[in-house]
C-alpha cells in the first residue's frame, strides 16, 4: 500500500479512449475490462465474478494487464502465502518488460520503496518489527481520551451553527489530529496540514508541493527525536533495536501518517453514514439495536476504506481461483469484492454482527498493524460526536450523496447534516471520569420521538448534569449569561431514566479511558 491512492487510480480524462456510452468504453485488448474507465466498480466486479470466477484478468491504465482477486478465500490464500506471492514490484513482468512507463499514473504505488509494505522476509521483519514495537507502546486508555477531547474541539468549531458537512469539517480532521499526537507532533496539527495531506492524496496540481509540506514536518520530527527521544511513536521507531536510518524513519512515518489518515477518514465518514441511515441504529424507532463498534465492523464489511491494495506478485507459476498465474504476474488484493463474495455473504442485507473476518485490514504477514488505532478513532469519535449532537440527522436524501471512486478507494464527497445548535465546550480542562459519560448502546439519531419527558428533566438545569448520557453534556456547560442564545436541550426519553452514573458505568468509564 502506498499513500498516494486517489489520483493515480482515478479515471484519467486526459488519456485518450472511447467516450462513456460507447460500447467499446471500458474494454481494451482481448476484450478485457479497463478498471480505471469503469463508472461503477462494484457492478464491474460482480460482472467479472460471473464471467471469470474468483480471479479475473483486467487492465490498468495504458492497458497494463493484472489479475483482480475477487474471492474472499482466494484473497486470504494470497496474502497468507508468502512463499508464492510477495509485495515486491521489481519482479512484475510488465514493469520488467517496459510496458509500465515511468509516467504511469500508478507509479507512486508501483515504484518499490524500502518500507515494510514492500519488504519481504527478514527485511520485512526488521522494518515491521520497529513499527509494531512503536505501536505496542500506545496506551489505548490515553488514546481514547485524546480522541474524545479532539472530537470536542473539532465539534466546537461548528456546533453553534446547527449544520455541518461531517466529511469536510469532521472526518477529514479527527484522524489527522490523533495521528499527529501519536507520532509526536501534536503542535503541527492545523488546517494547513489537513489541507496538504488531502491535496497530496487527491493528486491535484499542487500535490507535489503539498506532499513536501507534510514531509518537511516529518523530517523536522525525525531530527528533533533523533537529538532527543521522547515518549512517542517517532522516538520508539528511532530507538528500536532494528536501528532504522533517518530515511527509513521518515518513510515509515510517512507510510503510517498517510495510510492511517486516508483509511481512517474513509472509515469515520462511512460509520457516520451508517449510524445516520441504518435502521438498525435507530433503536427506538425499530426495536432493533446496533452499537457504534458494531456499526464500525458493519461498515468495514460493506465499504472497506481501501477497496483494493496494489499489489501482490507471483513468485512462481501457480494456480489461484481456477486461473493459471504465471511467475511475475501482478494481482490486486481486493477487500471490496472479497467482502461481498456470495460464498461468505449469500445475503448482503444480513447483519455481520460479531463476525470480524472481513478483509478491510488485509491479512497474513502484511496485515495492518494499526487496526486498533483506526477502530478506536472511529468508535470514540463517532460516539463522542453523537453525544454532543444527539439529534444530528442527514440534511439531504441518501440518493443525493456524492461519492468519488478510484480503484484504490471510494469515499463520500460531503455529508451535510443538521442538528439543534449547541454551545461550545471547554476542552482545556483535563478530562475526568465524572465528566465524560460512558459509551451508549442505544443511540437514537434524528428527530426524537415526541415523548413525555420526566418532570425533573423538563426543568432544564442551567448547568447540565450528567443525568442520562443522551441528555448530558460531556463537560459542564459554561455558565450562560441571561442574554446568551438558548440552545435546545434534548430531553431524556422514556427508555433513559434520569439517574446518576452507577458503579458499573463508572467502571466502564475508567476501563475505556473516556
Ligand atoms: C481504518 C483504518 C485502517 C485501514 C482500513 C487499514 C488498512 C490497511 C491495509 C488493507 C493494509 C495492507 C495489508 C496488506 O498488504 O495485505 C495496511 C497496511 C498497513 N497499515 Fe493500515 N489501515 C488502517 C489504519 C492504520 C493505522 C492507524 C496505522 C498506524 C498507526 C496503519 C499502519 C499500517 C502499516 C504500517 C501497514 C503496512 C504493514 C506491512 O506491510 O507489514 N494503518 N493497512
Amino acid at each position: 500500500m502506498t499513500p498516494e491512492s486517489h489520483a493515480p487510480t482515478d479515471t484519467d480524462a486526459s488519456r485518450p479512449g472511447p467516450p462513456p456510452g460507447c460500447p467499446a468504453h471500458g474494454l481494451g485488448p482481448g476484450g478485457l475490462h479497463r478498471l480505471h474507465e469503469s463508472e461503477d466498480l462494484g457492478a464491474l466486479y460482480e460482472q467479472l465474478r460471473k464471467d471469470h470466477g474468483p480471479v479475473a484478468p483486467v487492465l490498468l491504465h495504458d492497458d497494463v494487464p493484472i489479475w483482480v482477486v475477487l474471492g474472499h478465500a482466494e484473497n486470504l490464500h494470497m496474502v497468507r502465502s508468502p512463499s508464492q506471492f510477495c509485495r515486491d514490484s521489481r519482479i512484475w513482468t510488465p514493469l520488467k518488460d517496459g510496458l509500465v512507463k515511468p509516467d504511469h499514473p500508478l507509479m507512486p504505488h508501483i515504484a518499490w520503496q524500502p518500507i515494510a509494505s514492500h519488504a519481504e522476509g527478514d527485511e520485512h521483519k526488521r522494518l515491521r518489527g520497529a513499527v509494531m514495537g512503536a505501536i505496542s507502546t500506545i496506551d489505548f486508555r490515553s488514546l481514547r481520551r485524546y480522541i474524545n477531547r479532539s472530537t470536542q474541539a473539532i465539534v466546537n468549531r461548528f456546533c453553534e451553527q446547527g449544520e455541518a458537512d461531517l466529511v469536510g469539517q469532521f472526518a477529514e480532521h479527527l484522524p489527522m489530529a490523533v495521528m499527529c499526537e501519536i507520532l509526536g507532533m501534536a503542535d503541527e496539527y492545523n488546517d494547513r496540514l489537513v489541507e496538504a495531506a488531502r491535496d497530496a492524496l487527491k493528486g491535484t496540481e499542487t500535490a507535489i508541493a503539498s506532499h513536501s509540506y507534510v514531509m518537511d514536518a516529518l523530517s523536522r520530527l525525525t531530527a528533533r527525536r533523533r537529538a532527543q527521544p521522547e515518549e512517542d511513536f517517532a522516538s520508539y521507531l528511532i530507538t528500536h533495536p532494528a536501528r532504522l536510518t533517518d530515511d527509513e524513519v521518515r518513510e515509515h512515518l510517512r507510510l503510517v501518517l498517510f495510510a492511517a489518515y486516508e483509511a481512517t477518514t474513509n472509515l469515520l465518514s462511512n460509520v457516520l453514514l451508517t449510524v445516520l441511515i441504518d435502521p438498525r441504529f435507530r433503536a427506538q424507532l425499530n426495536g432493533g439495536q446496533m452499537t457504534v463498534p458494531e456499526a464500525v465492523e458493519q461498515s468495514l464489511w460493506n465499504e472497506p476504506p481501501f477497496s483494493t491494495v496494489f499489489a501482490y506478485f507471483a513468485k512462481q507459476e501457480t494456480e489461484l481461483g481456477g486461473q493459471r498465474i504465471r511467475r511475475g504476474d501482478g494481482l490486486l488484493f481486493a477487500p471490496a469484492p472479497a467482502n461481498v463474495d456470495p460464498r461468505v455473504r449469500p445475503d448482503l442485507s444480513a447483519s455481520m454482527q460479531g463476525n470480524r473476518s472481513h478483509l478491510a485490514f488485509g491479512g497474513g504477514p502484511h496485515e495492518c498493524p494499526g487496526q486498533d488505532v483506526g477502530r478506536s478513532i472511529a468508535d470514540v469519535g463517532v460516539d463522542a460526536l453523537l453525544m454532543r449532537l444527539p439529534d444530528v440527522e442527514l440534511d439531504c436524501d441518501e440518493e443525493e450523496l456524492r461519492w468519488t471512486a478510484s480503484i484504490a478507494s471510494r469515499h463520500l464527497v460531503e455529508m451535510p447534516v443538521q442538528f439543534s445548535p449547541k454551545p461550545p465546550q471547554d476542552v482545556t480542562e483535563p478530562p475526568s471520569h465524572k465528566q465524560v459519560p460512558a459509551q451508549r448502546s442505544d443511540w437514537q439519531i434524528g428527530s426524537p420521538q415526541p415523548q413525555a419527558a420526566p418532570a425533573a428533566a423538563q426543568a432544564a438545569p442551567s448547568v447540565a448534569q450528567p443525568a442520562s448520557p443522551a441528555a448530558a453534556q460531556p463537560y459542564p456547560a459554561p455558565a450562560q449569561p441571561q442574554s446568551a442564545p438558548v440552545y435546545p436541550q434534548v430531553q431524556p426519553t422514556a427508555q433513559e431514566p434520569v439517574r446518576g452514573k452507577g458503579a458499573w458505568q463508572r467502571f466502564l468509564s475508567w476501563w475505556r479511558g473516556y
